[in-house]
């Protein structure tokens, strides 16, 4: 497919919102939904922040991650990547649930994109980091590859 592209973003729950309330009000409809945009992904998501990779046809992830962008069920929302891609790392899921700890790769992210949510300020001309964002590509396809998901 030629014009698949994939969006990455990191950004923080807010408060109150359970994993219950996660899974059933926020990943199963959108599994759904995004089935028939043609969309694949994943959503990650520790105690305090979510991750996801949305994968598909241009303007149907574009369109879903402005809806995304709105939902005042997170903030500070942080753009990790934009890009073509040449195939779907999360093909058989419309979104597939991760719960997960704060891990290594996902901690260096978060100090690369959302600095803020950390105690040491990131380096303000940090670039986006192609190997560090395949690293959390691969680790997210691992771990979705579990099944069931640990703690799901
Ligand atoms: C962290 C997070 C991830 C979300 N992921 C998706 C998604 O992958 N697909 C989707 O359609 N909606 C997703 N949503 C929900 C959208 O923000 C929005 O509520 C939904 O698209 C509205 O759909 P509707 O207009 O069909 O009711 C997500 C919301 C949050 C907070």
């Amino acid at each position: 497919m030629s014009d698949l592209y994939e969006v990455i973003y990191l950004s923080t729950r807010r408060e109150g919102l359970t994993d219950q309330v996660i899974v059933d009000e926020i990943v199963l409809p959108s599994g759904i939904k995004n089935r028939h945009l043609d969309i694949t992904g994943c959503l990650w998501f520790s105690n305090e922040r979510f991750l996801q990779i949305l994968e598909g046809p241009r303007e149907a992830v574009e369109q879903v991650y402005e809806a995304i962008r709105s939902d005042d069920r997170h903030y500070a929302i942080a753009t990790v990547s934009t890009s073509p891609v040449t195939h779907r790392s999360f093909a058989r899921w419309g979104m597939r649930a991760l719960r997960g700890d704060e891990q290594n790769q996902i901690d260096q992210l978060i100090e690369y994109h959302a600095p803020n949510y950390h105690r040491q300020p990131a380096k303000p001309t940090a670039q986006p980091d192609q190997p560090l964002i395949e690293q959390v590509r691969s680790f997210l396809v691992t771990l979705s590859q579990a099944d069931p998901s640990p703690s799901l």
